[in-house]
């Protein structure tokens, strides 16, 4: 009985301090996305400049629901986190899943039974094991239904325990499990599972952007504003209703676009935010990565605005306007994720900052 009850205290111990271990470990999350579609070389990024970095994506089998990636990307993703040790050997890689591009109605299905979330569970720790990343990262874009909240809840609380089991069966530290969650803490009406999240994801990125883009708006605004007076919008409020809903400040790591949108203007001498437009401009959806507006920027001359109050920059040449975030907006959304007590920040996407110049910035205002 006594023996019993030792190794039990023991086995409770040995929990507590793996589960120490690692939220000690991750007191700061400086990290960006790399994107296999951006074709950027892995072994260019300057890994030297953040804490972590997430590798994606890697998919959903809808047929097996098992997590895999597509043979075109396994020779980046298996030796990703080999590629970026090279330049910085502590920096922390996550493997993440889905995306903007994937199919939300694969991941309701995988979630919705027990049988297809322990495929997707097992796959996952697998080739995050085989491929040596350091965690897992789930980008569901997104549950749709009340009832598909309820399972991602199941989800990420059945994940922690496996997770958790396979550490201790293994005597290795658990893989860190984190999502890309939407802005604020309900999909619209649908309120996120906010207990699940709180005790099964060591933190999670909040995408504070995409607030407009040509495709979904008429008018011209602050892609990735993060104040937005009179309006809901912004990642002041998203981050506010998070901790609203019972997320420690701490378990947040705020997201900004390394990405504007360039609209179509009605009228060339209406220039402002909310202003009217015919559709995107330059490309098809109108985005474009921070180096291709700095390249239209000084090929232009086009006039250039930072607007302190909403935190956004814009630009403009002609009837062409483009809204983005340059390294003002960068500097003061790290500052606000700091002097907030966030845990970090995150950009997406790496391949698209203009010579390092966002990335470093965002670093050196954090501070080591
Ligand atoms: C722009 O969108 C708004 C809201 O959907 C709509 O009321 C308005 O008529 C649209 N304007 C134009 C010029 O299409
Ligand atoms: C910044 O943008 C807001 C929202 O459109 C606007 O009310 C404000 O006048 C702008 N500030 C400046 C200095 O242009």
């Amino acid at each position: 009985m006594a023996a019993k009850l030792v190794s039990f205290l023991l086995l409770i111990t040995f929990h507590f301090l793996f589960r120490l271990q690692s939220s000690t470990g991750q007191n700061v999350v400086r990290a960006a996305y790399w994107s296999a579609g951006s074709e950027f070389p892995v072994s260019d990024i300057d890994s030297s400049l953040f804490t972590h970095l997430f590798c994606a994506f890697a998919d959903l089998d809808p047929q097996t629901n098992q997590v895999t990636v597509s043979s075109a990307n396994q020779p980046r993703f298996s030796t990703f986190t080999d590629t970026v040790q090279q330049k910085n050997p502590s920096i922390v890689t996550l493997l993440s899943i889905g995306g903007g591009n994937s199919r939300a109605s694969d991941f309701a299905s995988m979630a919705s039974q027990a049988t297809t979330r322990k495929s997707f569970i097992d796959s996952s720790i697998n080739l995050a094991r085989s491929y040596g990343f350091h965690g897992l990262d789930l980008d569901w874009e997104y549950p749709s239904t009340a009832t598909e909240m309820t399972n991602l809840g199941l989800l990420l609380n059945e994940w922690r325990a496996s997770v958790d089991d396979e550490s201790a069966s293994t005597g290795t530290s658990p893989l860190l499990l984190s999502a890309a969650l939407f802005r604020s803490s309900d999909y619209y009406t649908l309120d996120y599972p906010i207990q699940a999240i709180e005790n099964s994801l060591d933190w999670i990125n909040v995408m504070a952007y995409d607030f407009y883009g040509p495709r979904w708006s008429n008018v011209t605004g602050p892609p990735a504003a993060l104040y937005n007076p009179g309006t809901q919008v912004s990642g002041d409020q998203g981050i506010r209703s998070w901790i609203q809903a019972g997320i420690p400040s701490n378990k947040l790591v705020l997201g900004f676009p390394f990405y504007g949108y360039a609209w179509r203007l009605v009228d060339a001498n209406n220039h402002g935010f909310f202003a009217p437009t015919s559709g995107p401009a330059i490309s098809q959806d109108g985005d474009l990565g921070y180096g291709q507006i700095k390249d239209f920027i000084s090929q232009n001359s086009a006039t250039e605005v930072y607007n302190s109050t909403v935190v956004s920059n814009y630009c403009y040449s002609g009837t062409t306007w483009i809204g983005f975030d340059d390294t003002q907006s960068i500097t003061t959304k790290v500052s606000y994720a700091k002097d907030n007590g966030l845990l970090g920040y995150f950009a997406w996407h790496v391949g698209a900052d203009d010579g390092w110049t966002l990335s470093q910035a965002a670093s050196e205002t954090w501070g080591s």
